[in-house]
């Protein structure tokens, strides 16, 4: 379990976290998303007591990191911080394992786990992207905690490794533990995590499952194509339902659904050419939800030259 209640850390002029209070839960996997520059690895090194907070507090498993007396075995992390890169990633989680008294047979555990026998006895320095979040991982592992908190841990992959560290977390809170893993990307979290805490600016947008984020967000839309759109667009229209002309011969509408739209148009003795439900996807949404929040808006490249 991780809460974290009105924290706020500023860097000199720049508010990174701003107020920001939410709790993620054992057995489920939260996603924690926000744009570029919105104040996500921060705050995760504020709960791993990497960074003092300005004001406001954090605990992990009911405390404050810092009483933690064998913190790795509380809270696993994945944070951005390489291994040495002249030492083997044996080495390096054995040397781990020591500051815990945690034996060797653990390391080997991890090793397996994360399937990086065959690599162990390779320099740090010689390994790729996905090999170096696999150490990551064995790393964060390696104190069988509780709860494990990773800082974008998907980033480098390939969609081979993409998958094994969705599967990998999914288990990890199937056997009821918390898992909160950062990202940018609205697509990533969709098939990996069931709980959203969304931040921009340092702030809390929405924390909520992401079902109901979708549910509160984008609304379903019908597209309707007809030859007679000037008579059923009048025939729609009414209370709670919009009905905009996005072409000729073309309807967007939204506040009933088609088979109500369907018997309209029967009704009314309309031909109906196309009747397409559009449900609002996850990434939109998720850029409803930040567009205000966005620190770094791309100029569009026509207008940038
Ligand atoms: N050590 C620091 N000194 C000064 N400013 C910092 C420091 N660390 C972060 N910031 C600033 O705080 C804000 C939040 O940064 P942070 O790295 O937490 O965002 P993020 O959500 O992790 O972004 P990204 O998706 O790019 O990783 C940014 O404006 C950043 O420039
Ligand atoms: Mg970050």
């Amino acid at each position: 379990m991780i809460e974290v209640e009105h924290l706020t850390k500023r860097f000199g002029a720049t508010t990174a976290v701003d107020d920001l209070s939410f709790t993620v839960r054992p057995g489920t996997v939260t996603g924690f998303l926000g744009p570029n520059g919105a104040g996500k690895s921060t705050a995760m090194r504020a709960i791993a007591g990497l960074v003092r907070p300005t004001s406001g507090t954090t605990r992990v498993n009911g405390r404050p990191i810092e009483e933690h007396a064998a913190p790795l075995t509380e809270i696993g992390t994945l944070l951005g911080t390489p291994a040495h890169p002249g030492r083997t990633a044996r080495n390096h989680l054995r040397a781990l394992a020591a500051t815990h008294g945690l034996g060797r047979a653990r390391v080997e555990d991890v090793l397996r786990l994360t399937g990086m026998e065959a690599v162990a006895n390779r320099r740090v320095g010689t390994y790729s992207m996905g090999m170096a979040q696999r150490l990551g991982l064995a790393a964060a592992l390696l104190g069988d905690p509780h709860t494990i908190m990773l800082d974008e841990p998907i980033n480098g992959l390939d969609p081979d490794g993409i998958v094994w560290v969705r599967h990998f977390l999914r288990g990890l809170a199937a056997e009821g533990r918390t898992v909160f893993l950062s990202s940018h990307l609205m697509s990533e979290m969709a098939q990996t995590a069931d709980h959203l805490v969304v931040i921009g600016r340092g702030r809390l947008i929405a924390d909520a499952p992401i079902a109901e984020l979708l549910d509160g967000v984008g609304e379903t839309r019908v597209v309707v194509r007809t030859p007679d759109a000037d008579r059923l667009a009048p025939a729609l229209a009414g209370r709670g339902v919009t009905v905009t002309s996005v072409a000729a011969g073309e309807l967007e509408v939204t506040g009933i659904d088609a088979a109500e739209i369907a018997a309209i148009a029967r009704d009314h003795d309309v031909l109906l050419h196309e009747l397409t439900t559009r449900t609002a996807s996850l990434e939109e949404a998720y850029l409803s939800l930040t567009d205000a929040a966005v620190d770094y808006q791309a100029v569009p490249a026509a207008a940038a030259r």
